[in-house]
């Protein structure tokens, strides 16, 4: 089944508010006359607000980098996805590996979240991706299926088909190594399989899921001709205009 390509940027701890639109109306720009594909763009918090009225109308579609999933109240320095969608946020990454890693999120966090993302009508990005020794182990499909699982707890069949699946091996992170286009497939199609085993075909078919790891202008054409790849989590490579806009661009062979 063809699924709409999913083109994401997350920023990271990058750019201030100046800096932020700075990069987004060169990106507009670049960007403008692309119907077929969806983009999406995650800066900081504190650039959402600036950020989402300078793309508001155009197509460019906003995220955030992370939510808490209470809905109010005494939990200091988090965002909940009301304030998410108080500034114009569709999307809301979660599980990135940055956080389950330096900030001890586990999976059942991650399923708190990725549920009352849900819940608040916000499409959750949700991050999966092994480590190298996890890899060299030769337990990648375990701990993505694992991974995938957890995160998907007692979520309907509805549910589960918002949900958009970044697989970002942890040692291709900003690191320039990136999994082959071949390697990255298979990964997606355990995902795949993972879904299909928990709900069904439709759910499974349905999976728009990204590969994320050193994405950049030179790589992406590889990438994102391969069958299972429905898009990309781009990190280094977002924050320069024209090199995302060539990923966004990149060429269907
Ligand atoms: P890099 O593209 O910098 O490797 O980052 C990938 C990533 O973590 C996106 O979420």
């Amino acid at each position: 089944m063809a699924r709409r390509k999913l083109i994401a940027g997350n920023w990271k701890m990058n750019n201030s508010n100046k800096e932020a639109l700075e990069l987004v109306n060169s990106l507009k720009d670049l960007v403008k006359d692309v119907k077929d594909r969806d983009i999406m763009i995650a800066p900081a918090f504190t650039c959402l607000s600036d950020v989402y009225n300078a793309v508001k109308g155009t197509n460019i579609k906003l995220g955030a980098q992370n939510l808490y999933f209470e809905e109010k109240g005494a939990f200091t320095g988090q965002i909940s996805a009301d304030m998410l969608l108080s500034v114009g946020c569709e999307y809301v990454i979660i599980g990135h590996s940055e956080c389950r890693d330096i900030f001890g999120e586990k999976d059942e966090l991650i399923n708190k979240k990725v549920k009352r993302a849900l819940d608040k009508n916000l499409i959750p990005v949700l991050c999966v991706g092994e480590h190298l020794e996890e890899r060299e182990k030769g337990i990648t499909s375990d701990i993505v299926s694992s991974q995938t699982k957890e995160a998907f707890k007692g979520l309907t069949e509805t549910e589960a088909k918002k949900v958009v699946i970044a697989y970002e091996p942890v040692w291709a992170i900003g690191t320039g190594k990136t999994a082959t286009p071949q390697d990255a497939d298979d990964v997606h199609k355990t995902i795949r399989e993972t879904l299909k085993s928990v709900y069904n075909e439709s759910v499974s078919d349905n999976a728009v899921i990204l590969y994320g790891g050193s994405v950049n202008e030179k790589n992406a054409d590889d990438l994102l001709n391969m069958p299972n790849i429905d898009g990309a989590l781009v990190g280094g490579a977002s924050l320069v205009s024209d090199k995302f806009a060539r990923i966004v661009n990149y060429i269907a062979k």
